[in-house]
């Protein structure tokens, strides 16, 4: 595996790479890497010739800057982990990205007004703008992200749709903890004390999701309201039952053909997010 941090050497050696074998498999990522990133970048291997792997804390896409000052990073472990299943690894510099502040701006209409759009202004842009600049970079045939980041998924589809690039974006499902928890690298920011409850959000989603045989969509989004402002260690931002191709919020079954619950919710300070397939 190469290490890469500039982005004419990544140009450079992809196309090197490419005139041997060109089915390109890419993996973006901001690092601190866990079982669901290997879970995307083994899934890559399999189905490429080559497999680039970006790690970068892109600032743009943080509204706080305490919250882009406390975001794990781990670099010698990350390194250890993707080595035996990428063939380039690209770690630029934020002045490699960014060598002057970005313009970009790019509009999603309601998939970017609702939920994480709502509660973290200007996230959904920053996220459109590294992850364009990365596409434009590497190039890849398919790009691969998880599940758990429902909405983040279907903007950088919007995105690749708008934009006419010829990259296919797969999703992978969520991989947990023993005890269901999603895996996320701000899992590691947990208290012991917060990690031994941060099951309850999947355990919610499961029961949420066996009531649908009684509730309909929008009693399924009150109920799960409930649990967390029932229960002292969470603070809800919000629980909702959405279409999700549209991500509009859904009251009654026939408003979509398929329907996710996605939750946010505070946890000792650490903002968690979840979601499950309804129907
Ligand atoms: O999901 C992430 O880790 C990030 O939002 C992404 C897609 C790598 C862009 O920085």
């Amino acid at each position: 595996m190469k290490i890469i941090h500039t982005c004419h050497s990544l140009i450079e050696e992809i196309n090197k790479l490419r005139e041997q074998s060109p089915q390109t498999g890419f993996v973006p990522t901001m690092g601190a890497l866990h079982n669901g990133h290997l879970q995307l970048i083994k899934t890559a291997r399999e189905e490429n010739d080559i497999v680039v792997c970006s790690i970068f804390v892109n600032p743009v896409q943080f509204n706080s800057a305490l919250d882009l000052e406390h975001y794990p990073r781990n670099p010698e472990n990350d390194i250890a982990l993707v080595k035996n299943y990428c063939d380039i690894l690209f770690m630029p510099s934020v002045a490699e990205m960014y060598p002057r502040p970005p313009q970009e701006e790019y509009h999603f209409g309601l998939l970017e007004a609702t939920m994480e759009g709502q509660y973290r202004p200007g996230h959904f842009n920053g996220v459109a703008i590294v992850v364009k600049r990365l596409f434009d970079l590497v190039q890849p045939d398919i790009a691969y992200f998880g599940r758990k980041d429902f909405q983040q998924l279907a903007i950088i589809k919007q995105l690749v749709h708008d934009y006419n690039m010829k990259i296919t974006i797969r999703s992978i499902d969520t991989v947990r903890e023993d005890d269901g928890l999603a895996m996320s690298s701000r899992n590691r920011l947990l208290s012991p004390q917060a990690r031994s409850v941060a099951s309850f959000i999947w355990q919610t989603l499961c029961k949420a999701q066996l009531l649908k045989k009684e509730k309909n969509p929008r009693e399924i989004s009150h109920w799960i309201q409930e649990q967390f402002n029932g229960h002292k260690s969470f603070s809800l931002e919000y629980a909702q039952l959405v279409n999700a191709e549209t991500l509009e919020e859904v009251n009654e079954y026939n408003q979509a053909e398929n329907i996710v619950a996605c939750v946010a919710v505070w946890l000792d300070k650490v903002r968690l997010i979840d979601n499950i397939m309804i129907k």
